[in-house]
């Protein structure tokens, strides 16, 4: 089938390269003349593994282009572009949403099909198949569930499919079967809705996954006071199947181009349906998740004293692993936290320096682990890249100034990293020192001795 994607960024990049492999011929349109031209050339303008491999193998059945006019000769059209938070509030912005369907509407005929796939606040589904009916073409909300990183296994292998449709329209069902018949034939639940509640879906799902985050980061700051374990918790609470493991790493918390976005979006939607006192929760989500970022720099204070000039090497930048993306990313807030108290920050990443230095020129970005380590009075791990958890603490210990590292993401193996002589601070674990650790105790001792002066 001819299909259309409009908006070409993490989701609708990865959504036209994975309806191309699903056979379909796809025409991706974006503003954006520098990614159109990236993709053109059969490069992925973002890091996505398994992204660029399928750009290049479905070269001949994909096209991208700035041209909207394009979008002509295809028949089903997936509107895949932003809803980022609005300047002026923390509702969502559907400002692009609306133009990719205005853009649209003149290439429209009875029998095509607009999907959307945006993340939009409850309600502006309604508006805009209002609009496409006009045509004599229908709407339906398609949300997608992608994770970065994962985004073409998620595309191709989702975990379920929802179609929220107006009522009565099988013929939408029907054309949108099509497009999916791969996910379909191997067994993918799909759930047909009305509109509202396909809408709801999204921002439902995501909301829950930010509470699981913070609800374990909640227990972080009560295991902190009390001397327990956050990541013994978590396994312990996450084998009974109603909770569930998943979700429940305490840490640095979540950031990235979704979650913070939409849970403040759904907040403010329920705020303007009369029920915000539904969703008042989400405002403590967002706060915990907040106080997990200053908590990393008062964990190094309280070790290393007042910041200023101390030189702190930062592990990761991006928001997650497997991904380049910086949007609100935990680990580049606590490298502005720490240059804000003084700290000179040597920062790297495998993949998101350069996406780091646009949003952040002022830090100093380093390419390799050893250039950051090298002569670090401590080292945060912000972001659980594999080759990170994987260091080898002798080594890493090598050239840093001070064997401390706080690992914000809770996975490093605490034994090895103490047992090659470092002082290791998590995040919801005991600060009392191990007594296992010899350097930790000594320095707990003179802590104490300092704070309290022998005048007595
Ligand atoms: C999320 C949703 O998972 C996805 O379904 C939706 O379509 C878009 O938003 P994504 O933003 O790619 O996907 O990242 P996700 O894997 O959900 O992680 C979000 C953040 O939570 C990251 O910063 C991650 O580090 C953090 N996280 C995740 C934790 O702090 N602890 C965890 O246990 C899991």
């Amino acid at each position: 089938m001819r299909i259309s994607v409009i908006g070409c960024g993490y989701l609708g990049a990865v959504h036209a390269a994975g309806m191309a492999e699903l056979g379909h011929d796809v025409i991706g349109v974006d503003v954006d003349a520098e990614k159109i031209a990236a993709l053109a050339r059969a490069e992925a303008p973002f890091h996505e593994p398994g992204l660029p491999e399928l750009l290049r193998a479905h070269r001949s059945r994909l096209l991208f282009t700035t041209d909207a006019s394009a979008v002509r000769d295809a028949r089903v059209h997936f509107i895949a572009v932003g809803t980022p938070q609005r300047s002026d509030s923390p509702a969502a912005d559907t400002r692009f949403v609306d133009a990719a369907v205005e853009a649209l509407l003149p290439h429209l005929a009875p029998g095509h099909l607009v999907v959307g796939k945006s993340t939009v606040p409850v309600g502006t589904a309604e508006r805009l198949a209002a609009r496409v009916r006009t045509t004599g073409a229908r709407l339906v909300w398609n949300p997608e569930f992608l994770r970065e990183g994962r985004a073409v296994d998620d595309t191709l292998h989702p975990d379920r499919l929802v179609y929220g449709i107006e009522a009565g329209d099988n013929e939408s069902v029907a054309l949108l079967d099509a497009v999916y018949e791969h996910p379909l034939t191997a067994g993918t639940p799909r759930l047909v809705t009305d509109l509202a509640t396909a809408q709801l879906v999204k921002s439902a799902a995501n909301a829950f996954l930010a509470t699981k985050i913070s609800f374990i980061n909640a227990m972080a700051e009560v295991a902190e006071a009390s001397g327990a374990d956050v990541s013994q918790l978590a396994d312990a609470i996450g084998l009974d199947a109603r909770i569930g493991r998943a979700f429940l790493g305490a840490g640095l918390g979540f950031g990235g181009g979704c979650l913070p976005k939409d849970i403040r979006a759904f907040r403010a939607r329920a705020d303007e349906l009369g029920v915000g006192d539904a969703l008042a929760f989400l405002g403590e989500v967002d706060a915990i998740n907040l106080r997990r970022r200053t908590r990393v720099v008062d964990v190094l204070e309280r070790e290393l004293g007042p910041l200023i000039g101390r030189r702190i090497a930062v592990l990761g930048l991006a928001f997650k692993p497997d991904s380049d993306d910086v949007r609100d990313s935990p680990a580049l807030a606590v490298v502005q936290l720490l240059r804000e108290r003084g700290a000179v920050v040597v920062a790297t990443d495998p993949v998101a320096i350069e996406t780091a230095r646009r949003r952040d020129p002022l830090p100093i970005y380093v390419d390799t682990v050893e250039q950051a380590l090298a002569g670090a009075e401590a080292v945060v791990l912000a972001t659980e890249w594999a080759e990170y958890r994987q260091l080898d603490p002798a080594a890493a210990g090598s050239g840093v100034a001070n064997r401390l590292v706080v690992d914000a993401r809770n996975v490093l193996d605490v034994d090895a990293w103490r047992a090659a002589g470092w002082i290791v601070r998590g995040l919801g674990r005991a600060h009392a020192p191990s007594v296992e650790d010899p350097r930790a105790v000594e320095s707990e001792a003179k802590r104490a001795a300092e704070r309290q002066p022998d005048h007595v």
